[in-house]
């Protein structure tokens, strides 16, 4: 198996969406590191801290820590550090965070002999253009997102989240090295739960996207296992 096999770099992140650690470890001991990597987010780490983070390393699951950083960019740069110490696979910052904001946070990454990936957040998919324009921000949504995706490939970061549907013109504008990370996945057979625009598994992997994270599809399954395979097969001849 090379690199590129799905089973040594899985495409799929199952989103831990959980306040206590119980709930989580309970879900993760039923998936499978060689099918899936984990992304624990702010609820969760902030309920029960780094030490979980390192729980799930060590039993072999890619970690995506999205903590979204956006702070100074001395106060980032030892974050990001920090959270590459816990051993994590790939975490983010706010690309509205500014150039040198992320330039230090890379910096600090690129210290280390095996460092986590490092993306980007855009725009939060929770905002439209009047939220924007609240915030001083006068420029159309895609335009945006388009900005701070290459503001972030300037600075050498390695990709953005973005939705599926921006996925095209992003993966044309930057290339076929920069990792487009989505959510807002359902697979063809499930519900949409409070997602508006979803895209399944197969269409986001062919509309450019590397990574996939997918929560209810998997976590609220009746045999998670079991739903994770089956996305597994979907894409797998992608
Ligand atoms: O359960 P579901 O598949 O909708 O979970 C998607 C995950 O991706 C959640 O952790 C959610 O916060 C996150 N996310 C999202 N849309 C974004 C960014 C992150 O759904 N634009």
């Amino acid at each position: 198996m090379n690199d590129s096999h799905p089973m040594n770099d899985p495409r799929i992140i199952v989103a831990l969406d959980y306040s206590a650690a119980a709930q989580a470890l309970q879900l993760v001991e039923r998936l499978d590191p060689k099918l899936c990597r984990l992304k624990v987010g702010k609820e969760l780490f902030t309920a029960e801290g780094p030490r979980l983070v390192e729980k799930f390393v060590a039993l072999n699951f890619g970690v995506f820590l999205d903590l979204k950083f956006h702070d100074i960019p001395n106060t980032t740069a030892h974050a990001c550090a920090a959270a590459a110490k816990l051993g994590v696979w790939m975490l983010n910052v706010h690309a509205s965070g500014g150039r040198a904001m992320m330039l230090a946070a890379r910096e600090a990454l690129d210290k280390l002999t095996a460092p986590p990936r490092l993306i980007a957040v855009t725009v939060l998919t929770s905002m439209n253009e009047a939220a924007l324009f609240e915030v001083g921000i006068n420029t159309a949504l895609p335009d945006q997102v388009l900005r701070l995706a290459r503001l972030t490939h300037e600075c050498a970061l390695d990709g953005v989240v973005c939705s599926a549907q921006e996925a095209p013109e992003l993966r044309e504008a930057l290339g076929r090295d920069f990792c487009l990370v989505t959510p807002g996945i359902r697979p063809a057979n499930s519900g949409h739960d409070d997602q508006s625009r979803v895209v399944t598994p197969k269409d986001a992997l062919a509309m450019g996207s590397n990574y996939l994270v997918i929560g209810r599809p998997i976590t609220q399954a009746a045999d998670p296992l079991a739903a994770l395979h089956a996305i597994h097969q979907e894409i797998i001849s992608v």
